[in-house]
């Protein structure tokens, strides 16, 4: 076996999906604390606020009480390397985590007791599905008084369209938590309020028939047997298969905060969930396990540290191995450069890898020169696809205070949306800059980061665009006169690219009526 095969076969490298407050964070926490890569529980949050605290735009982000960056966290479990990528948990981000979501191999899910599928989970799915996307589910806040179980995987079935396979059953909720039965070891955990907070050292007991059930569990375990039994009887059996297919999700009960149920959790997954599998290029199929090394760039994210004030693009390590001092081709450039300094974010501190391979994301630190979706090989021009952009929903005009800051602006804003934090456009009539966003909070960010970081102040107006679409048509002639014709609504976007500004959705619909050889799409992969 070669030594990419080994590596790559370590590696897990997955996302949190979720609804906000279902409990990300918290989770985030043990499993990192489980990895060996904190010592206390807490250190997360405070990382949060020490963030915060730190950085100039981020102030906002804590005003509001949502999270806008997103980071990547390394930690061993067992003899498997887990990459974790956070995502911003508020829709209005929602861009930023669809791409993150292009650089994992499997997700989990994280569902509320309580509350059951909420919306943002039901949007994630979505792009779970349509990349098929294995999924672990995790219901948690057992320790608070929640929906009967069953319910919650009917509704888990209905709403998000994916089969469920219970792993880990409760015995009772809320105050009447006693602990998880493991469906597939056959073992019960039994949970001790207050006592599991750092590490999960729950006492076990092996066998549901085991008399011991019958002296911790007293006189609810005639009841509890019944459950299981039913349980047994009415559910789908795990199937791996099924759930490496994106059809069927294992599903695990517990308590985060109380780290109760995270480890049944986490030994599953390490078991089961993906290593990483081969990526499409526009010419070929790049297989994980080739020694040359492969990458893309799924997100670019400013002032991680404001003393540095620089900006790091993250990188996809698809095959091959990355080691520090090595040359790579930035194919988009046709250029080599040489990478000295990349870096990995191992919980809290940002440390000088020497190695990484395949499932594993290097910082790249970068000065305007890598964009969203750039590939980079060891001389090979191929470039992976499937890295999206979305149409904008929300537009508005930039206006200046001060015309004399015309080029800052222009530089702020081409910078910005390299980052992916506003889509921007210029129209090809006029002098407008058009910003474009999915949710409404990317203006104020925008707004916000251009005064602080370019000393730009400007403010965004309405202006009349409802929608984009990218343009493509392949006879030159018609993509000439369709331009000369609807020049007063098409515009450039940063990456030079034809779009479509339709100031209503009627007139979208007029005009791809009327000009039927031409494509308008409503993503543009950024290749
Ligand atoms: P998020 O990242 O998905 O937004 O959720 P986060 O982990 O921040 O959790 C949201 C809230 O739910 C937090 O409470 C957290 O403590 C709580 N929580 C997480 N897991 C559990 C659990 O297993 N049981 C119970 N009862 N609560 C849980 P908060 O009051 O908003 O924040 P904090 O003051 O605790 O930090």
């Amino acid at each position: 076996m070669s030594q990419v095969q080994k590596q790559l076969e370590r590696r897990r490298t997955f996302a949190i999906i979720s609804h906000p407050d279902a409990g990300k964070t918290t989770i985030t926490e043990k499993l990192l604390l489980f990895g060996g890569a904190i010592k206390q529980a807490g250190a997360v949050k405070s990382r949060k606020t020490e963030r915060h605290a730190t950085s100039d735009w981020m102030k906002m982000e804590q005003e509001r009480g949502i999270s806008v960056t997103s980071s990547v966290m390394q930690f061993h479990y067992r003899d498997r390397v887990v990459n974790l990528l956070d995502t911003p948990g508020h829709a209005d981000f929602s861009e930023d985590t669809y791409r993150t979501l292009t650089a994992v191999d499997s997700a989990l899910m994280v569902i509320d007791c309580a509350k059951g599928v909420e919306e943002r989970t039901i949007k994630l799915m979505d792009v779970c599905r349509m990349r098929q996307t294995p999924i672990f589910t995790f219901i948690n806040k057992l320790d608070r008084e929640g929906r009967e179980p069953i319910e919650l995987l009917d509704e888990v079935e209905e709403v998000l369209g994916i089969e469920c396979a219970p792993v880990t059953w409760p015995i009772g909720m809320g105050k009447r938590l006693r602990g998880v039965y493991h469906l597939l070891d056959d073992a019960v955990h039994l949970y001790e309020p207050g006592k599991n907070y750092v590490t999960q050292d729950a006492e076990i007991i092996e066998g549901l028939d085991n008399p011991l059930l019958d002296e911790r569990l007293g006189g609810d375990v005639a009841e509890f047997r019944d459950e299981i039994e039913l349980v047994r009887g009415a559910s789908h059996e795990f199937d791996a298969e099924a759930y490496l297919a994106g059809k069927q999700t294992p599903v695990f009960f517990g308590s985060a905060i109380n780290n109760f149920g995270v480890t049944p959790l986490l030994d599953a997954f390490v078991k089961h969930a993906p290593a990483p599998r081969a990526h499409a290029t526009t010419t070929r199929e790049v297989a994980c396990d080739e020694s040359k090394l492969t990458g893309f760039v799924f997100k670019i994210q400013a002032n991680m540290d404001p003393a540095h004030r620089d900006r790091v693009a993250f990188m996809r390590v698809c095959s091959g191995r990355f080691e520090q001092g090595m040359k790579m081709h930035h194919v988009r450039l046709g250029k080599d450069i040489r990478i000295a300094n990349a870096l990995t974010f191992l919980a809290q501190d940002r440390d000088s890898v020497e190695e990484a391979w395949p499932g594993d994301i290097i910082g790249l630190h970068n000065h305007g020169t890598i964009a969203i979706g750039d590939s980079f090989t060891e001389g090979e021009s191929l470039q992976f696809t499937g890295i999206p952009n979305f149409a904008p929903e929300l537009f508005r005009v930039a206006r200046l205070r001060d015309p004399l800051k015309l080029k800052a602006l222009q530089k702020g804003l081409q910078q910005l949306s390299e980052e992916g934090a506003t889509q921007f456009f210029r129209p090809m009539l006029g002098n407008d800059l058009v910003l474009g966003a999915v949710g409404m909070l990317q203006f104020d960010v925008v707004a916000y980061r251009l005064k602080h970081e370019y000393n730009v102040d400007a403010t965004f107006e309405a202006v009349n665009v409802q929608t984009a679409r990218w343009v493509r048509c392949k006879d030159e002639k018609m993509l000439r006169d369709f331009t000369n014709q609807l020049s007063n609504n098409l515009a450039l976007d940063a990456a030079e690219q034809l779009v479509y500004l339709a100031p209503t959705r009627v007139n979208l619909q007029l005009t791809t009526e009327r000009w039927p050889d031409i494509t308008f799409s409503p993503t543009r992969e950024t290749v």
